[in-house]
């Protein structure tokens, strides 16, 4: 592995491994739908070829539960969606509910997504990647555990394509500032929002889990996307 500047700081990783106990349904999934939806992080793909139809690919990271993430694979036929979590409950919830609405359209990886992202996806190939409530991480003792950084935006540039996009949305305001101040000081990436700060939660987002929690608690919540240049 490189030791750069950024390797290095990648090595503080964004998660904390929680073994977290899985429903019997998503233990069944785990078993029976891992060959069919889940892929293997020491193979290589090519992933205009592992889907059944040639489609912009989007990369949702931490996707939870999954909830999200297949309501929009469901809505959105038309495109290819490479969904990356590490907590493996997560992982058999989504299989639940993809074999549950028969979608084609979504792969998994069950490991870190700057790895995922490092490794296994070419330069330029993503049409968006989206990142809905990511760890806050909220003592500052912890915000090197953000998955937002300098570093993280040189990566997302590289993967993706030109005129693609990065959608990040959060509950914490002092992550949404934190964020904001990150994509804006990069001249890689331009701010859609008309104001160059936060934008409405655009009607492709379904409301997640994680933000439905947020909410009942009184939490706002932002929205940031970012364009490619
Ligand atoms: C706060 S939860 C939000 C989940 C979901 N997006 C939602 O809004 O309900 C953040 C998720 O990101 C996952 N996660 C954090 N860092 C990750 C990484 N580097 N690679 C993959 N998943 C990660 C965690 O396991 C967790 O499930």
């Amino acid at each position: 592995m490189s030791n750069s500047p950024a390797a290095v700081e990648y090595r503080i990783r964004s998660f904390i491994r929680r073994q977290g106990r899985a429903t019997a349904a998503q233990k069944v999934a785990l078993e029976t739908l891992w060959e069919k939806y889940c892929l293997d992080f020491n193979q290589t793909y090519d992933f205009t070829a592992i889907f059944s139809q040639k489609a912009p690919l989007i990369m949702e990271i931490g996707f939870g539960n999954g909830e999200s993430l297949a309501k929009m694979a469901l809505a959105n036929p038309q495109l290819n969606y490479l969904g990356v979590e590490v907590h493996r409950p997560g992982v058999g919830h989504l299989m639940m509910l993809l074999e549950q609405h028969a979608l084609s359209n979504v792969r998994i990886f069950h490991h870190d997504a700057i790895e995922v992202l490092e490794q296994k996806i070419q330069d330029h190939s993503l049409a968006g990647v989206q990142l809905f409530f990511p760890d806050p991480w909220q003592k500052r003792c912890h915000h090197k555990r953000r998955i937002v950084k300098p570093s993280f935006v040189d990566l997302l540039h590289k993967k993706l394509v030109l005129n693609g996009y990065f959608h990040a949305a959060t509950d914490w305001e002092h992550y949404a500032k934190d964020m904001l101040g990150i994509l804006s000081a990069s001249d890689k990436l331009v701010n859609t929002s008309k104001n160059s700060t936060y934008c409405e939660r655009p009607s492709y987002r379904p409301l997640t889990k994680f933000e439905q929690r947020g909410m009942r608690l009184g939490h706002g919540v932002w929205d940031l996307i970012f364009k490619t240049t």
